[in-house]
């Protein structure tokens, strides 16, 4: 069984503009125990997808289960299998951290949670918070208070739309820590991010949606190295040559040029060096997820063939 099935899902908005195609039969499975991602530019359609799965928006057509459960036909027990960090800061400003935990696991019909409560109350670093008002919470701590209330019936699968928005770097440090142990206990975890170094370091597989289609889908580790190529990253202050510009990447003073091995790199110096330009801070790396990311996104790789879910 899946811990998630999403079978030919496609979605279509009717707006007064026009109709907006946000997912266009999207296929895949997430394995039980798997840590997956899901990766697109702003719009590709991933917070239409966790809607879907979490039951507040319905498919135009297709069907999405959870631990087999159909997300429609069998919403309770959908829903009940799902912990949803949702990326909308959405909460009831009446109540304090701990009644807003409690009201929620009554939902779930959980009764005597106060143990596990404090648990996740200290993991998310809001232990001295608990008698606070909601309204009273900076928008990072209601972001944390997200995290509890999702995971106060500790359900097998946990989807984090964006967790990370607006988080400081200290409890992103330990929200990873925390959801790579509840990981490592068996939930599976569905995670969307635009950090994507952290997508990198926690995800075994990434499926990748631009404009409402899957362009990508693999392991983490298949998909680092199906560009196999070197990144030179160097400072410069005066204009980048020419016959360089299409093939780099420029932030600010920050140049990344790929290049594929030791002969390109060279001819890349010594356009640079033709050109007058002293680049700064040489290095020369690997490409990492986001290059990979780029690359798929601006079309340049050829969609990879999708395959079927991959055991992890
Ligand atoms: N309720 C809605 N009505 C009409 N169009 C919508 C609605 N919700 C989303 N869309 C459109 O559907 C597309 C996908 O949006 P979605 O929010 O799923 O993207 P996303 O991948 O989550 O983006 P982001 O990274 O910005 O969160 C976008 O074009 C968006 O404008
Ligand atoms: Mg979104």
């Amino acid at each position: 069984m899946q811990a998630i099935s999403f079978q030919d899902v496609s979605k279509t908005y009717h707006a007064a503009r026009g109709d907006v195609h946000a997912l266009d039969h999207v296929s895949f499975d997430i394995e039980p125990g798997e840590f997956f991602g899901l990766l697109g530019p702003n719009g590709a359609g991933k917070t239409t997808l966790i809607s879907i799965l979490a039951g507040l928006a319905r498919a135009s057509s297709g069907r999405v289960l959870v631990h087999g459960h159909d997300v429609l036909k069998d919403y309770a027990a959908a829903r009940r299998t799902l912990g949803i960090v949702p990326q909308e800061l959405v909460f009831d400003p009446f109540f304090s951290v701990r009644e807003a935990l409690r009201i929620q696991s009554g939902y779930f019909g959980v009764r005597r949670n106060d143990a596990w409560i404090d648990e996740l109350l200290a993991h998310l670093g809001l232990a001295d918070k608990a008698d606070a008002n909601m309204r009273q919470l900076s928008g990072g701590m209601k972001r944390r208070v997200l995290v509890a209330q999702a995971l106060v019936h500790r359900p097998p699968v946990i989807v984090l739309d964006e967790p990370t928005a607006g988080v400081d770097v200290e409890l992103r440090q330990t929200l990873w820590q925390f959801v790579a142990r509840l990981n490592k206990e068996g939930h599976t975890v569905l995670l969307t991010t635009h950090y994507l170094e952290e997508a990198e370091a926690l995800c075994a597989r990434i499926a990748m949606l631009k404009q409402g289609r899957v362009v990508a889908l693999d392991r983490t580790s298949a998909l680092l190295a199906g560009t196999a190529s070197t990144m030179m990253r160097f400072k410069l202050d005066t204009p980048l040559p020419p016959q360089l510009v299409a093939q780099s990447r420029v932030t600010g003073r920050i140049v990344q040029i790929k290049a594929h091995d030791a002969r390109e790199v060279e001819q890349v110096l010594a356009i640079l060096h033709a050109a007058g330009c002293q680049p700064e801070d040489l290095e020369i790396g690997r490409a990492d997820l986001e290059n990979v990311f780029l690359e798929i996104m601006q079309g340049e790789a050829k969609p990879l063939p999708l395959k079927a879910a991959v055991t992890a």
